[in-house]
Formats: C-alpha cells, sequence, structure tokens
C-alpha cells in the first residue's frame, strides 16, 4: 500500500484555534488552578501547545489506555498509565486528541468522576463526525471533522505521523505497479478456490455494512492478500487495514498466513487511547 497524506488543517490554522481554545479556558476558570490531563500518546503536541498558550496555573498529569481484544469481546480497555495526581477536589480538563466512539474518553471520564473532582471538563482537538456510541460532547472542541483517518499533530497511522506540524487525511493506494511475477503466480492459484467466513467487530461492522460475510479466495490467500480483497469488497475498510487485527478461529495471525477452506475470520480495530 502507497500512503498517501492530504493536508486537511495547516500549522497556521491549528495555532491560530489553540489560541483561541486557551482564551476560552481562561475565561471559565477565572479564579481557579486546573489540573490537566492528558491522553497518552496522541494528545502530547496538542497539550503542550495548548497548555503554553493558557494562563490560569495549573498542573499536568497523564493516562495511558489502551484497547484489549480477547478475540470474542471486543474493545475492553485497559490503563498503561494510571495517574499520579490524585483530582479529588481539583478542576480538572482531560485532553483527548480524537474522539470518536467516545469509548476512551467515556473511560477516562469515569474513573476520574469517581475521584470526586471539584469540576470535570473535556477538551479534544478534533470531533469526528460519527454515530458515538458514548454520547459525549466535549465542553472545547478544536475542529469538527468527517470520517476520515487523520494523520498528524500526535495522531499516529501504526505508530507514525505524530510528528507531522499539521493535520493531513491518511489516504491508502493499493500498488500501482503489481509486480508481474506475483500477478502470474495468483492467476495460475485461480482456477481452485476456497470459502472463508468474515466476521466484523465493533465499528468494522459499520463500515462494512454487515457483520459477517462468506467470501472465495484463490488457494494460496495470504492474510495480506485477504487485506488487499477485503479493501476491493468493502472500500470503507481500506484506511483501516494497516491496523487491523485478525484472529482465524481464537488465534491471531500474522499476514502471512496462509487461508485455509472453511477459515473463520474475525476483524478486529485496534481501538486505543494511544
Ligand atoms: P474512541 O475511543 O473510539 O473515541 O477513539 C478515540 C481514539 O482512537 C483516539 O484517542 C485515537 O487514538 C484513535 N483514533 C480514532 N480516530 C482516529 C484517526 O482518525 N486517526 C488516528 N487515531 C484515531
Ligand atoms: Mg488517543
Amino acid at each position: 500500500m502507497r500512503e498517501e497524506i492530504e493536508e486537511l488543517i495547516s500549522e497556521g490554522a491549528i495555532a491560530n484555534r489553540l489560541d483561541e481554545m486557551a482564551r476560552a479556558i481562561d475565561a471559565d476558570y477565572p479564579n481557579q488552578s486546573l489540573l490537566v490531563i492528558g491522553i497518552l500518546n496522541g494528545t502530547i503536541l496538542f497539550l503542550s501547545d495548548l497548555v503554553r498558550k493558557i494562563s490560569r496555573p495549573l498542573k499536568l498529569d497523564f493516562v495511558g489506555v489502551s484497547s484489549y481484544r480477547d478475540g470474542r469481546e471486543s474493545g475492553n480497555l485497559t490503563w498503561t498509565k494510571e495517574l499520579s495526581e490524585c483530582p479529588s477536589g481539583s478542576h480538572v480538563l482531560i485532553i483527548e486528541d480524537i474522539l470518536e466512539t467516545g469509548k476512551t474518553l467515556n473511560a477516562v471520564m469515569d474513573a476520574i468522576s469517581k475521584k470526586s473532582p471539584a469540576s470535570l471538563k473535556t477538551c479534544v482537538l478534533l470531533n469526528k463526525s460519527v454515530d458515538r456510541t458514548f454520547p459525549i460532547e466535549p465542553d472545547y472542541t478544536g475542529f469538527s471533522i468527517g470520517n476520515e483517518f487523520v494523520v498528524g499533530f500526535g495522531l499516529d497511522y501504526a505508530g507514525r505521523y505524530r510528528n507531522l506540524p499539521f493535520i493531513g487525511i491518511l489516504h491508502l493506494h493499493e500498488n500501482d505497479a503489481p509486480d508481474p511475477s506475483s500477478r502470474n503466480a495468483n492467476q495460475s492459484s485461480n482456477s481452485n478456490k476456497i470459502a472463508v467466513s468474515v466476521q466484523f467487530w465493533s465499528v468494522y461492522q459499520g463500515i462494512a455494512g454487515t457483520n459477517q460475510a462468506e467470501i472465495h479466495v484463490p488457494q494460496g490467500t495470504s492474510l495480506d492478500d485477504f487485506k488487499l480483497k477485503a479493501a476491493e469488497l468493502w472500500p470503507g475498510l481500506k484506511l483501516h487495514l494497516g491496523s487491523m487485527l485478525i484472529a482465524v478461529g481464537n488465534d491471531y495471525c500474522e499476514g502471512k498466513y496462509i487461508l485455509s477452506e472453511g477459515d473463520a475470520l474475525s476483524l478486529f480495530p485496534p481501538v486505543q487511547g494511544g
């Protein structure tokens, strides 16, 4: 896959918007100091730029949250870093990079509200227009965006692109010039097809428009080949292929795995608070 990034929000536009957000935050807490809590890792650039523009006194803390999947239940969140400061009695402002289903922010809000903060507000850089599983409206939003996969300014794709100074839409293209030898290899094995079932989990159900499908692929199809096929059949999944987790039966498998007749594939998104 060739990756291409189309600039969506420029460095300058981000800086201007962060000025406005910081002014709004200062105005909303005229006499209070703040405990700013960032959700790792995606918030680091946003948070560090934003807090430098806030003039109220504040303390910083971070939490780490990522999603754990056991092949059946999708998206159990696990904490990779707990708070260092006790938020009890503090005016807490949670900072998140991007709000999608709301699961991550919801979990962090839940955990912090149990510790009796004096107040609790949320601030997100990007608010994706998707059907929210957890109905959260952030108190401060940098930008509302469409349902596109974005990278940069802290946001990653498979761990990369966090250091871009702007926010861009990630486009994945199938390689323009496929290797002719591999094409021949595919053709010769095309005569014998095998059937596999595909089960979609979590947000993939909405993206694919179905929970389950049965498809036929040439013998010798690897999981990597399957991903290309999946991108053809369900184009919405294209942007997710790099981070998709695939289990065959009950076990996660690598891209090299060769599919067999009757294999039951489960596709999981790697929801992460990172
Ligand atoms: P939620 O828990 O479904 O709201 O997902 C929020 C988390 O998913 C964010 O903290 C990000 O780490 C990640 N995420 C969601 N959408 C994107 C995206 O477009 N680019 C990069 N990361 C994303
Ligand atoms: Mg995040």
